[in-house]
């Protein structure tokens, strides 16, 4: 017979820790985990930032960690340990943007910095928390990759790092699935975060065009994709291992609708019985 299933599955005495969780994306997923019972470390470059946001979260603490830096990423996952126990959950929110500039006109200092820090951040991350994860047996991780790691974009180092996300999520999957951890990623359509809000201001990207080519007509909270983070991390997802979900209102299934004259508009008028 089978089993009455268990619904929700509490994060109740789990270890989370958040890498860029200042801020935008990595904040929301804080704040999901800690409202699902996690203790929450709440860590990122911006130290003054990550207190801020852990002071007003029940049990969380914060620290300073810079993602680009082997020896600050493998000092942060002893410390949590000393300090905390074990961490069961690690989301990878760390990351910066890029101006969508012609590969003639990107400087190799700016296409330096964001693989450093949205591709090799990422993999220090995972080997730094998984290794540990691993050598305990379980442990689920949590990347948070992009839209444009699926598609082509004016965006020359931050598509291709997202796209090598993407592909150590499910190598690291494979690495890690006999030792009890999940390695899945999200993937993030246009969430108004303060970095997206930032590039808007700069006149870099356009929310109105970004939203009209999603098929749901719409940005993403950053609440949306803290929640398929916080089910890829819990027991519900304990058969998911290496799949990345998009997260995007739409706007990956869209595009190829222009070639048709647009996306139809939204239906109105009676419901027939
Ligand atoms: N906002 C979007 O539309 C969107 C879409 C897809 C994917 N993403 C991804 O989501 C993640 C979070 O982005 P966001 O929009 O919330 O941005 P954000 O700027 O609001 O948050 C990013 C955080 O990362 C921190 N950070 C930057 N460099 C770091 C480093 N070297 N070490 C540690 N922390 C560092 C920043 O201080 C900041 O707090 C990024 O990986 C981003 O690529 C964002």
């Amino acid at each position: 017979m089978m089993e009455t299933p268990n619904v929700t599955s509490s994060l109740e005495g789990r270890i989370a820790v958040i890498t860029g969780g200042a801020s935008g994306i990595g904040e929301a997923c804080a704040r999901d985990l800690a409202a699902r019972g996690a203790q929450v470390v709440v860590t990122d470059i911006d130290e003054p930032r990550a207190q801020t946001v852990a002071f007003s979260i029940p049990r969380a603490v914060a620290g300073r960690l810079d993602v680009t830096r082997p020896d600050d990423v493998e000092m942060v996952a002893d410390w949590v340990e000393r300090e905390y126990g074990p961490p069961a959950i690690l989301v990878t929110s760390a990351g910066v943007l890029q101006p969508p500039l012609p590969p003639e006109d990107l400087p190799i200092e700016t296409w330096d910095h964001v693989v450093a820090v949205d591709q090799r951040g990422v993999y220090l991350s995972c080997v730094a928390f998984g290794k540990r994860m691993a050598l305990r047996g379980q442990g689920a991780i949590v990347n948070i990759a992009s839209v444009a790691g699926l598609r082509s974009m004016p965006l020359h180092a931050y598509a291709p790092a997202k796209a090598a996300v993407i592909g150590m999520t499910r190598a690291l999957a494979a690495e890690w699935g006999r030792s009890g951890v999940r390695v899945n990623a999200v993937a993030p359509g246009f969430v108004m975060t303060p970095a997206l809000q930032a590039a808007v201001d700069d006149g870099q990207r356009d929310p109105a065009a970004l939203a009209e080519n999603s098929a749901m007509g719409r940005l993403v909270a950053p609440e949306e994709v803290a929640r398929a983070c916080s089910f890829l991390a819990s027991d519900d997802a304990s058969a998911i291992t290496g799949i990345t979900v998009p997260v995007d209102a739409g706007w990956l299934v869209a595009g190829s609708w222009h070639g048709y004259g647009g996306l139809r508009p939204a239906r109105t008028g009676d419901v027939q019985g």
